[in-house]
């Protein structure tokens, strides 16, 4: 049997510790996670792409079966050039469902045999996001333990640089 391949898409500005747990849900389900960062330039991102795949490619260094890559154009076209037909999306608080309900039927109307599977974090990362992350880190608090160590470094040095000119 060929191996089941999940894609596991998203802005990831950065990778949070939230994100890594929907990873290692994953590979629990499927045999690979090809983890595929948006390559789209944002003006309000922290990260660039390429800074983004790079800290997820450290964080999953020892994982054989994860592997990092920028995707754009549309996700089902990257799916499906992956060999994949499974979309991961990570599920939190209410707030995401109608965005993500949305998403997934549109890209089921593109491309009706790619099903998206919802995981939820363990509770502990179940309020993390990106963004507050960000905020609370460029504010002065503490965000350990909510981003892995590596990304919290990252974060720091980003903001010493902004700090700085
Ligand atoms: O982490 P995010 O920002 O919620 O991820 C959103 C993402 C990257 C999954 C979504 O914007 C996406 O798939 N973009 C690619 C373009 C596309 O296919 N758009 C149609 C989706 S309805």
């Amino acid at each position: 049997m060929s191996d089941r391949i999940a894609i596991y898409p998203g802005s990831f500005d950065p990778v949070t510790s939230g994100h890594c747990n929907i990873v290692e849900r994953s590979l629990g389900v499927f045999d690979k996670v090809v983890v595929a960062v948006l390559s789209h330039p944002s003006k309000t991102a922290m990260f660039s792409p390429e800074e983004r795949v790079d800290l997820i490619r450290r964080v999953f260094a020892d994982e054989q079966r994860v592997s990092v890559e920028s995707f754009d154009g549309l996700l089902v076209d990257y799916v499906a050039q992956r060999g994949s037909s499974s979309v991961i999306r990570g599920l939190r608080a209410v707030q995401d469902f109608e965005y993500e309900f949305q998403m997934t039927m549109m890209n089921r109307r593109l491309a009706p045999q790619i099903d998206t599977f919802f995981m939820m974090t363990d509770a502990e990362f179940f309020y993390i996001s990106s963004r507050t992350v960000k905020e609370v880190a460029s504010l002065g608090g503490d965000i350990t333990g909510t981003v892995p160590p590596l990304v919290e470094h990252a974060i720091a040095s980003k903001l010493a640089q902004g700090a700085a000119q």
